[in-house]
C-alpha cells in the first residue's frame, strides 16, 4: 500500500494560502539587505532563525513586517517570488494562489507598482518556465483602517488585470471582518474574488461575519469554526473551502501538539479542507512538509491524500474546465500509484 505522504508529495497540487512575504528565507533576506544596504537587527542567518519562536500571531507579525522591510526594488519582489516558485516546483505544486500585502510596502514608502510589477513578472516567468499557473490575491491589513484599504484598492485599479482577488490578513483579534464591509463590496463590484482569514485566532463569530458581512468565496484557516456545529454545517452545505495551514497553527500556538490538529476531523466532517504553508520561511515547511507534519502525528490514509490534492484544485479560482482536467489527472495518477479517493 502506498504511503499517504509519498502519494501526496507526488500528486499535482495547488497552494491556496501563501503570503509571498512569508516565503522570505533568511538567506535571501540577508542577500537583499546587503545589496540594498539596509541593516537587519540580527548578526547571522542562524540568529535570525532562532528568533522564529512565536507565542501567538502578533509575535510572528512583528518579525514578519520587520523582515519584509528590506524589500525595496522591483527586483527584490521578483527574486522573492521566483525563489518561492522554484521551491514549490520541487513539491509538485502546479498552481498557486498567493497573497501579497501592498500596505506592508506602501506604508514604508515602497510603491504599489514596485511590488506588484516584480511579483507579476516572476509569476509570469513561473508559468512560462516551470509550468506553474497562478492567481494573485491582494490582502488588506486588518490592523489598519478601512480607509487605508480603500486607498489600496484605488492604487490597484491600474493593475486589475493582474489581480484575481482580495484577502484580509494580519492581526485578527479586535479587527473583525465587518470592519471591512465596504471595501469588500467595492472589490466585488470590480469582479475580484473575496477571501478572508477568519477563525485562525478569532472566534466563530468572525467566521460568520466573513460569510455574512463580506460574503467570502473561501475561508482562510477557519479552524475555530469547529467550535460551532451550526457553522460547520453551513460551511459544508455552502461548499466553502478552508485553506488550512498546519505548521502555522503549531508555530503560532493555535494547536499545541500536531496530535490535536483539526485537519483529520475537518475531512471527517466533510469540510473541503486544503493543506497550505502560509508563511513557510517562518513556520518550518512548504506544502508537502505540512502534510507530513499532520500525517506523522495522526496518520492520514491514501484516500485522504488524494482528497486533499483534489480539494486544492476544487477550492481554487481556476475555471470549471481547468479544475475538471486536474481532477481527472489526479485520479489517473492516484490509480497508477494504487490509490483512490
Ligand atoms: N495570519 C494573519 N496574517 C498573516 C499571516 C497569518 O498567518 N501571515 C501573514 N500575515
Ligand atoms: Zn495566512
Amino acid at each position: 500500500m502506498v504511503d499517504a505522504y509519498e502519494l501526496f508529495a507526488e500528486l499535482p497540487k495547488a497552494e491556496l494560502h501563501l503570503h509571498i512575504e512569508g516565503s522570505f528565507e533568511p538567506e535571501l533576506m540577508f542577500e537583499i539587505a546587503r545589496r540594498n544596504q539596509v541593516s537587519i537587527p540580527y548578526a547571522s542567518v542562524e540568529e535570525l532563525r532562532k528568533a522564529y519562536d512565536f507565542g501567538n500571531l502578533q509575535d510572528f507579525l512583528d518579525i514578519y513586517y520587520q523582515g519584509m522591510s528590506v524589500l525595496l526594488r522591483e527586483r527584490d519582489f521578483y527574486d522573492l517570488t521566483w525563489a518561492y516558485l522554484t521551491r514549490v516546483n520541487e513539491d509538485n505544486v502546479r498552481h498557486v494562489e498567493i497573497f501579497f500585502d501592498p500596505q506592508g510596502h506602501t506604508e514604508r514608502g515602497v510603491s504599489f507598482e514596485t511590488a506588484i510589477i516584480g511579483i507579476h513578472r516572476a509569476l509570469e516567468d513561473g508559468k512560462a518556465k516551470l509550468g506553474i499557473s497562478y492567481k494573485l490575491i491582494m490582502s488588506y491589513l486588518r490592523h489598519l483602517s478601512e480607509e487605508s484599504a480603500l486607498e489600496t484598492l484605488e492604487q490597484a485599479k491600474p493593475f486589475l488585470d493582474w489581480i484575481d482577488g482580495v484577502g484580509l490578513d494580519s492581526s485578527e483579534m479586535g479587527h473583525p471582518p465587518s470592519k471591512f464591509k465596504t471595501v469588500f463590496a467595492e472589490s466585488k463590484k470590480l469582479g475580484l474574488k473575496l477571501v478572508a482569514h477568519a477563525g485562525e485566532e478569532g472566534p466563530p463569530a468572525y467566521v460568520y461575519e466573513a460569510l455574512d458581512d463580506i460574503q467570502v468565496d473561501r475561508i482562510d484557516h477557519g479552524n475555530r469554526a469547529l467550535e460551532d456545529d451550526g457553522l460547520v454545517k453551513r460551511i459544508v452545505e455552502g461548499g466553502y473551502t478552508l485553506t488550512v495551514c498546519p505548521l502555522s497553527n503549531l508555530k503560532l500556538c493555535g494547536v499545541t501538539d500536531m496530535k490535536d490538529h483539526p485537519l483529520p476531523k475537518m475531512l471527517e466532517l466533510g469540510l473541503r479542507a486544503t493543506v497550505n504553508s502560509d508563511d513557510p520561511a517562518y513556520f518550518g515547511g512548504y506544502v508537502n512538509q505540512n502534510f507530513k507534519a499532520v500525517h506523522d502525528a495522526q496518520p492520514l490514509s491514501a484516500a485522504d491524500a488524494v482528497t486533499l490534492a483534489k480539494n486544492s484544485f476544487s477550492g481554487s479560482f481556476l475555471s470549471a474546465q481547468e479544475k475538471a482536467s486536474w481532477l481527472g489527472l489526479i485520479d489517473e495518477q492516484a490509480a497508477e500509484m494504487g490509490a483512490t479517493a
